[in-house]
């Protein structure tokens, strides 16, 4: 059957959006505070030993839409608007009735989603007068995207990269000295936290937990004052960044005649793509629409699925403030997986009062399915992906096989995060047959309970939500 163009939409770049989406100021319930070490609200002034003045207003911000400066998006221009595509290779090959659309993320100079909120967050430090960013990095892909960033504004980089990751993709590593940025495997002797995580455990493969105490003590013991710390996801800032993606999406499909998509699926590590992708059409759902938003975890790293909705550190040495999260537990060390940027104990606390709502179901998916659905895609729509991508995709099979058994055709709508050009070990593991899933015991569950249950709880807010 011939196909029924168009397969690729795009945007002309005077139709790039000129503001991002602010969830925050939509929610049935307003979120809940970040906490600092004595219980209470942080100060937005307390923040400022880590983050610039300007960030921090966006992060604390109740305003639905926030102006994007032009300088950022004639940064962007490199390589957005993303285009929207049409994965009709893939439809024929699972015979389905459904309409499969993605947004390419992976089509930015870093290779992922991630420069969206590094261009802009160095932009502000810069404004601010930083000179100086530390970081830590999972899989590379956020490392690389702030060393890009930071070599266009002509700032220093230094970047904390989970061990295994380290040894996994020494590519990534070279790409990021390649825009300038130095990159050291974490946890490294550098920093106390990080010699106190190698007395614990010398060969531990190390975690983002543990990589974030390294880059948060690195900035607030500069001497200069001039360093300050960046996050690649997690923060409301990042994820308000994001939501560039997801507001494109919605003009394409409007480009093309749709008025909105049945099924909006990403994977979620600390939920930057998921929030990117996902929040402008949560907005929808709140005003009414009938849309079924799914953000897909690894099984062995089930934050959302099995984790506690509670205040935890978002690092592993106890320094950043307390966030209401769905969480593993802070000391939670995730099995050394491929999809590196999912092996996050807690979660955006955005993308978890989402999932408390009810405006969004997560799922977990083992490893080797969604290492399979990445073979499919490579064989069918040609592109290797991202590990991390590969959890969209796997579910996107099986809302696809779903249509068609139901005989629906609905319109899906997922998020290619990234390219997998610098996760071709993970690949050739799968295809030697030596990946294993692995489901995460209860025990360690209960074992997160245990460190928790001194902290503070995220309790029922004044208007009697959840
Ligand atoms: C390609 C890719 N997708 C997804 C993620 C997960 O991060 P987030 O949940 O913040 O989008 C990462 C993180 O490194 C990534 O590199």
């Amino acid at each position: 059957m011939p196909f029924k163009l168009p397969i690729k939409v795009y945007l002309n770049e005077d139709e790039i959006p000129r503001q991002w989406y602010n969830l925050a100021a939509d929610l049935p319930s307003p979120m809940l505070p970040p906490l600092g070490p004595d219980g209470k609200p942080l100060t937005p002034e307390a923040l400022s030993a880590v983050f610039p003045m300007n960030l921090i207003e966006q992060e604390v911000s109740q305003e639905r839409w926030i102006t994007i400066p032009e300088e950022i998006i004639e940064m962007l221009y490199r390589w957005r608007p993303s285009p929207l595509k049409r994965a009709v290779y893939l439809e024929q090959a699972l015979g389905t009735p459904a309409k499969i659309y993605y947004k390419d993320e992976s089509v930015s100079p870093a290779g992922s989603h991630k420069p969206n909120t590094a261009i802009p967050q160095v932009w502000y430090n810069k404004k601010f007068g930083t000179k100086t960013i530390t970081t830590e990095t999972g899989a590379g892909q956020w490392g690389s995207a702030l060393a890009f960033s930071c070599s266009l504004m002509g700032l220093a980089c230094k970047i904390f990269m989970v061990r295994i990751s380290f040894e996994q993709k020494p590519f990534r590593k070279i790409m990021m000295q390649t825009w300038g940025g130095k990159c050291i495997a974490s946890p490294s002797t550098e920093t106390e936290a990080g010699r106190s995580f190698l007395k614990k455990d010398p060969n531990t493969p190390g975690s983002l937990g543990m990589a974030i105490s390294e880059a948060v003590e690195a900035a607030v013991t500069d001497k200069s004052g001039t360093t300050k710390y960046s996050l690649g996801s997690v923060l409301n800032h990042v994820l308000l960044h994001q939501t560039i993606i997801g507001l494109e999406a919605k003009k394409q499909l409007q480009k093309i005649g749709i008025k909105k998509p049945d099924v909006v699926i990403a994977c979620a590590g600390g939920g930057s793509n998921f929030g990117g992708l996902a929040f402008p059409f949560v907005a929808d759902k709140i005003a009414g629409a009938n849309i079924e938003i799914i953000p897909v975890e690894p099984a062995s790293c089930p934050t959302m699925t099995r984790g506690i909705f509670t205040y935890d550190f978002g690092d592993s040495a106890g320094m950043t403030p307390l966030l209401p999260m769905h969480t593993l537990g802070h000391n939670f060390v995730p099995e050394p997986i491929h999809a590196g940027g999912l092996r996050y104990h807690g979660m955006a606390p955005l993308v978890s009062q989402t999932i408390v709502e009810g405006l969004a179901t997560p799922r977990a998916i083992q490893q080797t399915e969604c290492f399979k659905a990445a073979i499919l895609w490579a064989n069918t729509e040609g592109m290797i992906i991202a590990p991390e991508s590969s959890h969209a995709v796997a579910a996107t099979i099986q809302e696809a096989l779903k249509a068609k058994e139901e005989g629906k055709e609905k319109v899906i709508l997922f998020n290619l995060s990234g390219h997998g050009h610098m996760d071709l070990a993970g690949y050739s593991k799968f295809l030697e047959g030596k990946l294993t899933d692995w489901e995460l015991p209860q025990a360690n569950i209960e074992a997160a309970e245990q460190d928790l249950k001194d902290l503070p709880k995220a309790k029922m807010n004044k208007t009697g939500k959840w």
